[in-house]
This record gives C-alpha cells, structure tokens and sequence, in this order.
C-alpha cells in the first residue's frame, strides 16, 4: 500500500534555489555544497521527484549556469527560471509561474537549502486542510526562522525574525519554508506581496497572512525540527551532515549490515550494502559504491564509485575509485589502490599494490608492490592481466601490456611486452656475489672520509 491518495491532485514543484548564500561565504553557490557527496540542491531535487509531480520548475539567480546544469544533472526535463536579482522568496516563485501557465493542481514550494525533508511529511503537508498549508517545526532555537502565529488550527501570518515583536520573536513554532497551495490561489496571492519590511524583500512568508485576510484558511503542518534544517553557513551544513550520516549508519543496520563502530562510517547518498555486510572502524564511502551480500570492508577503507562482489573482503587502508569492480570473493589487502579495474572473481592483490586501468582475470595473484604503470606523462594505458596468472612482488606492468592467462611474471621484472599465456617473464640482471668486497669498500669509504677532516 503507498500512501498516495486515490486520486491525488496534479502536483507542481517550485524549488527556489537562487539566493546568494552569502553566509557561507563561498565560490561556490551556497545550493551546490554537497551534502554526502551530492549537492543539497539533488537531495531537493530526490525528494521532490519521488513525489511524483506533473512539473518541476528549479528557480536559479545566484550563479544560474552552475545551478541550471545541476538541477538538469538531478532531474531531466525540469523548468529553469531565472531570477536575474534576488529580491526575496516570495518574489522567487513568482518567476515560476510563465513556465507554470496552464498548470492545475498544487503547488509546492520547497527550498533548495533544506535538504532532510522526509518525502512522508511532504505527503502529510499536501494531505493537511487550509487553502495554504505551511510546515513548520518547533525550533530548539528559534534564531532567525520565521515565526508561526498560530491561534488554535489556524495560521494567522508568518513573521520573520527580523520583523517581530518582542512578544512575536518568543514564538519557538517556526517557519520551514515549505508552502503548498492551489498553484492559481497561491500566484494570485502572491502578486499581492509588497517588499514593506525590514530587508526589503518580497516575502513568501506573507502569503498566509494575505490569505487570512481574504477569508481563505491558512494552516500549519509540523514536523521533527531535524527535518526543516535550513543550512544558511557551515555550521549548519556540518550539523545536516550529522544528520544524514545518523539516518544512513541506522538505515544500513536496520537492512542487515553489520558496522562495528557506526559513528565512524561515513556514507554518501547513494551508498547500497547488502545483508550480512561487515563494515569496520573508520571507513568512508564516497558517491557510486554498491557492497554485495556477505562482503568485509575492513577499517581504514576509502571506496568511491566501486561495486565490491559478495564475500570479497577489502582492506584495511584500501583506496578503490574510478569505476572499479571488484568480484565475487576477492582479497583486496592493505595499502592497495585501484582505478578504473575490472578485478575477476577470486583474484587476489593482498598488499601494496596500484591497479590502474586494467582487467584482472579469475583467480590472478598480484604479488606486493606490483604496480601497472598506466600513465606515461601524456595518456592513459591499459593493462591486460589473464585469469590465473602470478605476478611476483615488486613487478613494474609498464602499459599498455597484455599478461596472459596462467602466466607467470617474476619477482622484481620490469615488463615491457606482452606475457603469451602460460609463459613465464622474468627481466632482471643477473646477480654477482664478490668475496670480501664489502669489507674492502667499507675501508676505502671510511678513509675517505679521515682525510676530509684531516
Ligand atoms: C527563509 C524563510 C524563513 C524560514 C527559513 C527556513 C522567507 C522570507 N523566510 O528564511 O521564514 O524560517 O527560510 O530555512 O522565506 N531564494 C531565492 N531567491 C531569493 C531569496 C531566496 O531563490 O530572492 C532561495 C534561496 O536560494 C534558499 C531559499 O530561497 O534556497 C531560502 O532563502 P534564505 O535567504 O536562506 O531564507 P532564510 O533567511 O533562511
Ligand atoms: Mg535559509
């Protein structure tokens, strides 16, 4: 059973995204900091699509190429609109509504720096009576969110922090920024909201009031304050990364992994365990890792973009990125990097390793130190290792090269051309012992150095 009514009204979306950001004091748009690796604006734009609305406009401003480009990455056929200055949020929407023309149904606005909606509460939101139903929180601190004036079930007006009354500013209910409405009876509003206030801006907080004073009801919905985080600097954005990181470390638990110090795993949006997954100590997950069934990341692990096979067992301090496969059963050992690696089934590389662009058959060993020297100053070059085969320790694959299957590469070769199956390389000079030489150099250095001083 989902939750969704029997027959939901159409639904738009309007995701005001073109504020400066001003307090974190970036280059960056304040939207496209990431949160778990993604920008918050496509934990809005996730949310947002699950659900389900007949349109998506994204309303950009500050740095609008970079933030058009980002929201059209989220989510395809999204409405861009620009808002060329930022004259406030209510002023935002509004530039929506040309792409909006036609449209009939409901209209939610949701804001690109309150990335931890859960898309249950939205539904709750859209669901709640009031011609304008606002959601809100009860805030631990009320700080500068806007104020819910609430009498019984009806939200008289929202009052930002910097317009309040001293007995307005003690209000602890508070503003989350998501509205929904009629989209016709909300446009209709707001083109009534004037900029009279202290900063100067076109507030979409003052919709419900305008409401209320046509006669239409205006109504709050509330929820966690957790969820309504709003990241306006840095500080907020570490504690909605708390949270995320909280939510995904019990989310994995709960779906059967096993992580031996949870608060030290760090995962992305994105991140997919399997049952029976061990995860241990200090272990980051970057975007684009997918762990299978029965799998061990050891501790000291650092994973991005990588698809780990069931029962393979990775780490400790193992760095794999770049669209790596790792297969089913595996030993991927410590001090072990690999990009861009397609790494067969039950191959092993145990220690101190560098895997680039390569393909590792069933079954391969790669001794300590083997390194595939895939990168000549200019161009990247694959490397072809054959399943079965052995590459002794301290082995330089010097790319592109091709090591067949069940070959043999002996310790410390420098390989230059392709290995044909079966066959054994070696490439190294020839050792010499000289009787007493040691002793003899030993002499000579050490006098040396005597007539230097002397
Ligand atoms: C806003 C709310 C406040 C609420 C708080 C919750 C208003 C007037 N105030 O305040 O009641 O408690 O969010 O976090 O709505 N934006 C635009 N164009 C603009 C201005 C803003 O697109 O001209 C976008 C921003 O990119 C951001 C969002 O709207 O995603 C909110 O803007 P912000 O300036 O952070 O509003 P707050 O001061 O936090
Ligand atoms: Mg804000």
């Amino acid at each position: 059973m989902t939750e969704t009514p029997i027959s939901p009204r159409p639904l738009a979306v309007v995701v005001l995204a073109a504020g400066k950001g001003t307090r974190m004091k970036s280059a960056l748009p304040k939207v496209l900091h990431p949160l778990a690796g993604q920008p918050m604006l496509g934990h809005v734009m996730a949310t947002a699509t699950a659900l389900g609305p007949e349109r998506i406009a994204v309303v950009v401003g500050a740095g609008a190429d970079q933030v058009a480009a980002a929201a059209g990455a989220a989510v395809q056929g999204v409405d861009i609109c620009l808002q060329a200055e930022q004259r406030g949020t209510g002023h935002a929407v509004r530039m929506a509504e040309g792409a909006l023309a036609g449209f009939e149904g409901d209209l939610l606005v949701l804001y690109a720096d309150t990335p931890l909606l859960s898309v249950a509460t939205l539904r709750r939101l859209l669901a709640a009576p009031g011609a304008i139903k606002v959601l809100g929180f009860e805030a631990a601190d009320p700080g500068r969110y806007g104020r819910l004036v609430i009498d019984g079930e009806r939200l008289l007006r929202i009052v930002e922090a910097k317009d309040t009354t001293p007995e307005e500013y003690a209000i602890t209910a508070c503003n989350s920024g998501v509205m929904a409405g009629d989209a016709a009876t909300m446009f209709r509003l707001l083109a009534k909201v004037t900029d009279d206030n202290a900063q100067g801006e076109f507030y979409l907080t003052d919709v419900p009031g305008i409401a209320g004073a046509e006669g239409l009801s205006a109504t709050a919905t509330l929820c966690a304050e957790e969820e309504t985080l709003g990241i306006n600097d840095r500080v907020q954005l570490a504690a909605a990364e708390a949270v995320f990181q909280r939510r995904a470390r019990q989310a994995a638990m709960l779906a059967g992994a096993t992580l031996i110090d949870p608060e030290t795993v760090y995962f992305a949006h994105d991140t997919v365990l399997g049952r029976d997954v061990t995860v241990g100590p200090s272990v980051v997950f970057g975007p684009g890792v997918a762990v299978a069934d029965g799998a061990r990341i050891e501790a000291f692990c650092h994973l991005e973009d990588t698809r780990i096979g069931s029962g393979a067992v990775v780490g400790p301090f193992a760095r794999l990125r770049g669209g790596t496969e790792i297969g089913a059963n595996c030993r991927v050992g410590n001090f072990v990097e690999m990009k861009k690696t397609g790494f067969g089934e039950g191959a092993k590389a145990a220690h101190l390793t560098y895997v680039g662009d390569a393909t590792v058959g069933a079954g391969a060993n790669l001794g300590a130190g083997t390194v595939t020297c895939n990168y000549d100053g200019v161009d990247k070059h694959r490397t072809t290792i054959g399943a079965g085969a052995f590459i002794g320790t301290h082995a330089s694959l010097i790319a592109p090269v091709t090591i067949g299957d069940g070959a043999y590469v002996a310790t410390g070769t420098v390989v230059t051309q392709n290995v044909p199956a079966e066959a054994l390389a070696i490439a190294r000079v020839k050792q010499t012992n000289r009787e007493g030489t040691a002793r003899r150099l030993r002499e000579v250095l050490a006098a040396r150095k005597a007539a230097k001083k002397g």
